[in-house]
């Protein structure tokens, strides 16, 4: 008997707050027409002041946990994928973790920026899988608004706030998996620093940074190399581009992720876009987008979902789940 993840709840939650490209347009040279053009987006969301990373992913923990019949009490796990913490440390897991009242096991965050979810929930897997845990909880969750240059209209104008979540459950099998976690595949080269990074930080300057990023360039291997590990999930799978149901990708922009889907030769309507509605949410990006299509019942229990990312490092990855 072999242990596995099942995902048996998931929940996200985004800031009240809708701010439209019209509203970027007063502060910085660009257009509506150019946001929508470019990226897809039309509008994204603010968390308030005040309004802490931590904050937002409780809110998507407590619907995850509701949905699973969990209290943050049963959990021995959280895994947060963050890139903007509420503070340089601790980590902001251990602040949701006692906002849900789980005083076991441990609590950590995981910083692969935008890939932070696909890396969080490979994290919680493996862990699930190696019988070192066996309720957990992995949370993406981001206030990007807090790091972006409202000067630099080649960033600001791409990023959101918001959060996802799921729980991931240890079950034993002795042959496929009927439902959950099939395979992660993560990816990072650092080389590429200097084309998506935050400029500042407790070491380098002391103080927290802004964006930075040389949009063509993560733009042009974005592309390469989600294909490559869409490539490799499938190939670890024996599955083919026809056998995926819904491919639920990362959101930054809608080109990249209709390039994607062309790869796959999926229809319009198999793939999640948020993309329009919250921009780039970063780690929370693809647990918004799941959570979505749970909700409005188009995911269903036995479907096939390819979840893929790519973000600053680089770091790139790629997911495969059966509902
Ligand atoms: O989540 C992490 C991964 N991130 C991504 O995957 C992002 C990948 N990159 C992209 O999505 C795109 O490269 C962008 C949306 C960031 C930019 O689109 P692009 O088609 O690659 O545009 P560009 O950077 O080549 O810029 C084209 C022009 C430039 O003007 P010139 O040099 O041609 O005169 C920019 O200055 O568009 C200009 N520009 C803008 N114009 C109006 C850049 N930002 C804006 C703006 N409004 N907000």
């Amino acid at each position: 008997m072999a242990l596995y993840s099942k995902v048996t709840g998931c929940g996200s939650y985004l800031p009240s707050r809708v701010v439209t490209n019209a509203e970027l347009a007063k502060r910085v040279d660009t257009t509506d027409e150019w946001i929508r053009q470019r990226t897809g987006i039309r509008e994204r969301r603010r968390a308030e002041d005040g309004e802490l990373t931590s904050d937002l992913g409780v809110k998507a923990a407590e619907e995850a946990l509701a949905m699973a019949r969990l209290s943050g009490a049963d959990l021995d796990l959280i895994v947060c994928a963050t890139a903007t913490p509420d503070e340089t440390f601790p980590a902001t897991a251990t602040r949701i973790q006692e906002r849900l009242g789980m005083c076991q096991g441990a609590a950590f965050d995981v910083q692969a920026v935008c890939t932070g979810f696909i890396y969080a929930l490979a994290v919680a897997d493996n862990f699930l899988r190696l019988g070192q845990a066996r309720n957990a909880l992995v949370v993406g969750a981001e206030t990007f608004s807090r790091i972006l240059d409202y000067d630099d209209r080649s960033t600001c104008v791409l990023f959101g706030d918001g959060a996802g979540a799921v729980v991931l459950q240890a079950a034993e099998g002795n042959g496929a998996i009927e439902s959950g976690v099939l395979s992660t595949h993560l990816y990072s080269d650092g080389r590429h620093h200097d084309a998506l990074y935050v400029d500042g930080g407790p070491s380098s300057t002391g103080t927290v940074g802004r964006v930075r990023m040389e949009g063509r360039e993560v733009f042009r291997h974005a592309v390469v190399r989600m294909a490559e590990a869409i490539d490799a999930a499938l190939t670890a799978n024996g599955l083919n581009p026809g056998d995926i149901d819904w491919l639920v990708p990362h959101q930054a922009n809608l080109r990249i992720i209709e390039a994607m889907a062309r790869r796959l030769n999926l229809p319009e309507d198999r793939v999640v876009v948020t993309v329009d509605r919250h921009a780039n949410t970063s780690a929370a990006s693809i647990p918004l987008a799941l959570c979505e299509a749970v909700k409005d019942q188009r995911i269903r229990s036995g479907d096939l979902i390819l979840m893929e990312a790519m973000g600053g490092g680089f770091t790139w990855g790629s997911a495969l789940v059966r509902w």
